[in-house]
C-alpha cells in the first residue's frame, strides 16, 4: 500500500472476515501478526517477514488483559494506535485489526487454552497465567482471522513455543512462523516496554544481551550449565539489575532444561529494572 493510501482499521469479527474473504476471493495470501501496539522496528520485521510469505499482512493491536497478572502493567501498557497506524502504513501493512475488549471477550466469555509442558516454567513461574492468557488470545485471533501464516518473534521465545505447541495441537490450519530479535545498535532487544526506561537504566540494559553472550560463550566451551549461568545472574546483578526472574539454559524447541550443551540449546533470562522486567534470549549450538 502507498504511503497515501489509509489503513483500514477493522474493529468486529465481521468486518475482519470480509476483508480476509475479499483477499481470498481475489487469490491472495494472508498473514496476520498480532500484536499489542506501540509498535516499533521489532514488531515490522514481523510485517516484513508476513509480506515475504504473503500478497497481504494483517496486524492486530490488543492488549489482552487476560495475559495481564494482578499487579502487571496492564493500565499503563502504552496505548498509540494512530502512531501504530502510521507506522503499518508505511510498512506496507494492508489492515489494522483493532477489537475492543468487548467484541475479544464478550459478557459470558468462559473458555480458557491453557497448555501443558513449555508454559511451565521460566515466564510460566513468575507470570502465573500469562501464557494461557496468551494462548486464549491467540487462538481465538487465528480463528478470526484464519491467515495462511502467523508471525511470531523469538523475542518472547517462550509464548513462541506455546503457541506452535497449542496450533498443533489444536489442529490450527495456520503456518506459525518464528522472526528472530530486532536488537538497538547497543544489543538491547526492541521492547514496547524499554519506553519504561530512565536514562540511567537505559544505559544499563545492554547488560543483559551481552552477559548473554558471555554465558553462551562459556558453555560453548565446555562449561556447565550451573556454573555459567550462576556466573551470568551474579554479572547482571553487580552490573545494576535489581533481581533475576531466571537465566537458564534450555532445550531450544522443548524448553527442558540441559545441564550443558550437548544439542541446539536456547538461553533464556528475565531479570528487572527499576520497575522494568527486561527479558532476552540466545540461540546455542554445540561446539
Ligand atoms: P507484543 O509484545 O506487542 O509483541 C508482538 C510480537 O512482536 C510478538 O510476537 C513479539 O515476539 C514480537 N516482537 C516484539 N519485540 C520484538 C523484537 N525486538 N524483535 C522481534 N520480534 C519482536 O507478544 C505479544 O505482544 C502478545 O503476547 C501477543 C502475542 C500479541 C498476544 O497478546
Amino acid at each position: 500500500m502507498s504511503p497515501e493510501t489509509v489503513l483500514p482499521i477493522l474493529r468486529s469479527v465481521t468486518e475482519l472476515r470480509r476483508i480476509v474473504a475479499d483477499w481470498r476471493r481475489d487469490g491472495l495470501k494472508v498473514a496476520l501478526v498480532p500484536t499489542m501496539g506501540a509498535l516499533h522496528a521489532g514488531h515490522m520485521a514481523l510485517v516484513a517477514r508476513g509480506l515475504e510469505l504473503a500478497d497481504r499482512v494483517i496486524a492486530s493491536v490488543f492488549v489482552n488483559p487476560i495475559q495481564f497478572g494482578p499487579n502487571e502493567d496492564f493500565s499503563s501498557y502504552p496505548r498509540r494506535e494512530a502512531q501504530d497506524a502510521a507506522l503499518l502504513t508505511s510498512n506496507g501493512a494492508g489492515a489494522l485489526y483493532a477489537p475492543s475488549a468487548d467484541v475479544m471477550y464478550p459478557e459470558g466469555f468462559s473458555t480458557t487454552i491453557s497448555v501443558g509442558g513449555v508454559s511451565e516454567g521460566l515466564c510460566g513461574v513468575t507470570r502465573p497465567g500469562h501464557f494461557s492468557g496468551v494462548a486464549t488470545v491467540v487462538t481465538k485471533l487465528l480463528l478470526q482471522a484464519l491467515p495462511d501464516v502467523a508471525l511470531f518473534g523469538e523475542k518472547d521465545y517462550q509464548q513462541l513455543q506455546v503457541i506452535r505447541r497449542m496450533a498443533s495441537d489444536l489442529d490450527i490450519p495456520v503456518r506459525i512462523e518464528g522472526v528472530p530479535i530486532v536488537r538497538e545498535t547497543d544489543g538491547l532487544a526492541l521492547s514496547s516496554r524499554n519506553a519504561y526506561l530512565s536514562a540511567t537504566e537505559r544505559a544499563t540494559a545492554p547488560l543483559l544481551y551481552k552477559t548473554l553472550q558471555d554465558v553462551g560463550a562459556r558453555l560453548i566451551a565446555g562449561e556447565d550449565a550451573v556454573s555459567a549461568t550462576a556466573w551470568g545472574k551474579s554479572e547482571v546483578l553487580a552490573g545494576g539489575f535489581g533481581s533475576v526472574d531466571y537465566l537458564d539454559l534450555r532445550d531450544a524447541s522443548s524448553l527442558k532444561p540441559l545441564d550443558s550443551l550437548d544439542r541446539p540449546g536456547r538461553l533464556l533470562v528475565a531479570a528487572r529494572l527499576g520497575r522494568t522486567r527486561l527479558i532476552d534470549n540466545l540461540g546455542l549450538l554445540p561446539r
